[in-house]
């Protein structure tokens, strides 16, 4: 059984202008141990979907489907049932260490805190210290680092702080909304190494929310790729690298500045969210599209690889994706 499986789940947002239709219908599953990597350019609906599964996306949101984590329905779920659950078997970190972070308290004192709420339920043996956290997170001076307040610490080390309080109640399902954006390029891969270190030796499976394709290549075992709201392709990761199917994926993947890994704009924009046009939302954007694709919505072709495309790249003028795809 899948750690957490995502079934028909869909968000919109009650706004003046209407209902903003977010995430319009993902299904998504994640093994216990496994590193997902979602991607997608600004506006596709990345952190509206894991906000819903997490019982965050704000009164405004109308949430729809089922995110069965570990069997019980998370969208079912009471408030109070959900925040149980959160910070001990599921956690969350955002882009932003220092506006999680509270800037009046000390290092020590949030990690108490965190320790306190999340691990109650732990026996003293199976309690972790503030130091064997902050140690795990690869934060070397601990005793220094626990005095210390959120503006003596520089933006990567305040991001491993916060890793270590999500990490308090040993949680099953670390979801990781943009954790490296705010980085320089160095501490960012630092950030991700120890990401995909402690999934590994805790067995703990991560959601790495991300618009930078570097980022998903670099630690992801798995890649799920959004547009407008829908999962247009998904699989392993050197299996959708290797050969994109869907022209979505392959013209994120031409745009990138020599493999550094930025997602470049492709010509045209992301759908509204007010948008209800029929058929594939990438239409209007894709050179491959036929008059099909602006009637119906393609639906999900393959297995554990799959996409959603009556036009995927597989035809001989491509010849490498039919290789591989004809190994699928
Ligand atoms: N609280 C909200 N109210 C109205 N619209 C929202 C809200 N949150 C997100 N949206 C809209 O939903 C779409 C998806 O947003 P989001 O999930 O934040 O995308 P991503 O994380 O992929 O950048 C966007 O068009 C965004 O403007
Ligand atoms: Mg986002």
């Amino acid at each position: 059984m899948p750690l957490l499986d995502i079934q028909d789940l869909r968000v919109s947002f009650d706004t003046a202008a209407g209902p903003a239709q977010a995430v319009r219908g993902v299904d998504l599953t994640l093994a216990r141990g496994e590193i997902l990597g979602v991607v997608g350019e600004s506006g596709s609906g990345k952190s509206a979907l894991f906000l819903a599964v997490l019982g965050l996306a704000g009164a405004r949101a109308r949430v729809s489907g089922q995110a069965f984590f570990d069997g019980a329905d998370l969208i079912d779920l009471s408030d109070r049932a959900l925040s149980r659950l959160r910070g001990r078997r599921l956690s969350m970190v955002f882009q932003d260490p220092a506006s999680s972070l509270n800037p009046v308290r000390s290092i020590g004192h949030q990690l108490k805190e965190a320790i306190r709420l999340n691990a109650g339920g732990l026996s003293h043996g199976e309690r972790p210290t503030p130091e064997a956290l902050l140690a795990e997170v690869g934060l070397s001076d601990p005793q220094r680092q626990l005095r210390a307040y959120p503006h003596e610490l520089s933006g990567g080390q305040n991001q491993r702080a916060m890793i270590a309080m999500m990490l308090a109640g040993n949680p099953d399902l670390l979801i990781a909304d943009e954790p490296t954006t705010a980085l320089d390029v160095t501490v960012q891969a630092q950030i991700l190494d120890l990401l995909q270190d402690i999934s590994r030796a805790r067995g703990m499976s991560v959601v790495l929310i991300s618009h930078d394709l570097g980022v998903v290549a670099q630690i992801c075992d798995r890649i799920a790729v959004m547009y407008g709201g829908m999962i247009v392709e998904s699989g392993p990761v050197e299996q959708v690298f290797d050969a994109p199917a869907h022209p979505y994926m392959r013209g994120l993947m031409a745009a990138r500045p020599n493999g550094a890994g930025r997602l470049q704009p492709i010509g045209g924009t992301v759908p509204s969210p007010f948008d209800s046009a029929p058929g594939c939302a990438f239409a209007p954007r894709c050179a491959r599209r036929s008059a099909r694709c602006s009637r119906e919505v393609p639906p999900a072709v393959g297995g554990q690889r799959w996409w959603r495309c009556f036009h995927p790249a597989l035809d001989a003028a491509d010849a490498k994706p039919l290789e591989e795809a004809a190994r699928l």
